[in-house]
């Protein structure tokens, strides 16, 4: 039997890095998805070409990193519950993803990280921009650190997600989760600190008035999204991009309308944020 390596591509030097040498379709061993681990440690997001999963092997790789949640808002591929289809075509009145967040951030305990095969992609267009919320945190002042740390931002899945369910012409009436987070995590495998709020999820800060809450929700949203905390995605067919929810968020570009763009998510379930 040949020996595979992994090839390992930086993509900047602060976040990403394509991974080569690995065929996802294959069963992979504990020291194989021990070694994948670390990458997505080091990286924050990770990305592998030409894998051509069916949703059966796409579950088998993400159950690798830990058990797979079900989404509570969207619908799921039929007979799986686990796997969120991401789809888009000239029906679609809009698409997930089109603000910066860190996926199901108004859980109690939040997703560890999301996996997103796409089989479809438009010529051009359709990237996806990841952020690292390490060097959003390391870039901050002294005095801005001391006065983020301990301070406890609220996240509602409900706003968003009635929004959502609006677009479409429905009135959801269902309950959504809602938590309340540190706005600094620690990692709780590297240790490291990141900023842990968005726009999508994040409503208030817990103990401060509105308005000087919702002031440095802003600014923490205008901070986080500099473009040297970033890099840019570019899909092919069967691409696979594997990110860490926990110090990454990602935007997903809708500029290749009416183009279709297609594939699917299995989302590992994660702990509570300290
Ligand atoms: C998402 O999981 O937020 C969607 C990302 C994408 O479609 O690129």
């Amino acid at each position: 039997m040949p020996i595979e390596t992994f090839k390992v591509r930086p993509i900047t030097p602060v976040l990403g890095a394509e991974v080569h040498g690995v065929d996802l379709s294959k069963p992979l061993s504990g020291c194989r998805s021990d070694e994948l681990r670390g990458m997505l440690m080091d990286y924050q997001v990770i990305f592998f070409r030409d894998q051509n999963v069916s949703l059966e092997q796409l579950k088998r790789f993400g159950r690798l990193f830990g058990e797979l949640e079900v989404h509570p808002y969207a619908s799921s591929q039929n007979g799986h519950p686990e796997v969120l289809p991401i789809h888009a075509d000239a029906k679609s009145k809009q698409v997930a993803g089109e603000r910066w967040h860190s996926d199901v951030s108004c859980d109690a305990e939040p997703p560890m990280g999301s996996i997103l095969h796409l089989h479809t992609v438009p010529e051009v267009g359709g990237d996806t921009l990841f952020s690292s919320m390490y060097a959003a945190y390391d870039a901050l002042s002294e005095k801005m650190k001391q006065y983020l740390d301990g301070l406890i931002a609220v996240h509602d899945g409900g706003p968003n997600y009635r929004r959502r369910a609006a677009i479409e012409g429905l009135d959801d009436k269902r309950d959504f989760p809602r938590a309340e987070h540190p706005v600094v995590r620690t990692h709780p495998v590297t240790g490291r600190k990141a900023i842990f709020v968005n726009p999508v999820f994040t409503t208030a800060i817990r103990g401060l008035p509105e308005n000087e809450g919702d002031a440095t929700l802003q600014f923490l949203y205008n901070h986080n999204s500099q473009p040297q905390f970033q890099l840019r995605f570019r899909w092919q067919e069967n691409s696979i991009a594997f990110w860490d929810n926990r110090c990454v968020q990602h935007i997903a570009m809708w500029d290749y309308y009416p183009q279709v763009r297609s594939g699917n998510r299995v989302t590992v379930k994660g702990d509570k944020p300290y």
